[in-house]
């Protein structure tokens, strides 16, 4: 049998999207060590920077692009020319910054993003997107094609309104689709399920949707100290407290849903995230 075949057999990576309806929560800082500290449980991880035109995974991690994927929808590059290797052998497939023909993916370079998005999951386990804040369409178009879709949110007032209104759009547009709730940046545990309640009612009582809790990250200074040095936290000899979340998360993550896409369960069942969190391997 060739090693071709073979890998048409393979699931497509899941792609999960880390979106947020406010900027600053932590979406990048989390979607780059959730990537690393994925990579380190033996996964193969990607992450597309699909903050269009504003992005900044690569600055994050000290890389420097020669190209984005505006060439690759240009059609002057393949995705795997510009993808770069990351730490822990995470894949980068970086965004322009101040691109402005990426800031509005118009209708005929959409298939071609599609597309792009294929070829960048093809020998990967998990492909992370990390979206642009906000609700407009082209983010949400880009949440359509993920099989996650994992909201960070603050403490602050604002964030957890704002996180709300992103889980009201993406069920107005599939409700079905599974969403997970991070709470980052809280001081404790307690905050953080509190947050998550709040959103939780209101999706049940508003949305009729059930929200899986991916637990919290603290507030840590390591976090910011690691985005100066553009390094990841996540694999680095800092053993402070997010990193230890961040790890959590991605053997939650991992556990609950290991390959492929598709559904993912929407109440904890099984090997859901109640299960995983009693694992050993995810304390
Ligand atoms: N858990 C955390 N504790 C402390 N600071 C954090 C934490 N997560 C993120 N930050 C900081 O918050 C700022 C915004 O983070 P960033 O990842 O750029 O947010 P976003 O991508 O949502 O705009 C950065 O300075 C980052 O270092
Ligand atoms: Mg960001």
């Amino acid at each position: 049998m060739s090693l071709i075949a073979r890998d048409d057999r393979r699931p497509p990576a899941t792609r999960i999207a880390v979106t947020s309806g406010k900027g600053g929560v932590g979406k990048t800082s989390l979607t780059v060590n959730l990537a690393v500290a994925m990579a380190r449980l033996g996964h193969r991880v990607g992450i597309i920077d699909a903050d269009f035109a504003l992005g900044n995974i690569d600055v994050m991690l000290g890389l420097t692009p020669e190209d984005h994927l505006g060439a690759v929808l240009d059609g002057v590059k393949t995705v795997g020319e510009i993808t770069l290797d990351g730490p822990s052998g995470v894949r980068v497939i970086p965004a322009g910054s101040g691109v402005r023909a990426l800031a509005a993916i118009d209708h005929e370079k959409w298939p071609r993003l599609i597309e792009a998005i294929d070829e960048a999951g093809r020998d990967l386990d998990f492909l992370l997107f990390d979206t642009a804040t906000g609700v407009s369409d082209n983010v949400l178009d880009l949440i359509a094609l993920t099989d996650y879709v994992l909201v960070v949110t603050s403490f602050e007032p604002a964030a957890v309104v704002d996180a709300y209104a992103v889980i009201k759009l993406v069920t107005a547009g599939d409700a079905a689709k599974p969403i997970g709730v991070v709470v980052n940046a809280a001081r404790d545990a307690e905050e953080g399920g509190l947050v998550f309640r709040q959103i939780s009612l209101a999706a049940d009582r508003f949305l009729g949707r059930t929200l899986r809790y991916e637990g919290h990250v603290l507030e840590d200074r390591s976090v910011k100290d690691s985005g100066l040095a553009q390094m990841p936290l996540v694999g680095s000899d800092v053993a402070g407290p997010a990193s230890r979340d961040i790890r959590r998360l991605a053997c939650r993550l991992t556990s609950a849903r290991p390959f492929g896409a598709g559904p993912w369960p929407s109440t904890p069942a099984g090997r859901g995230p109640s299960a995983v969190a009693e694992a050993p391997q995810c304390a």
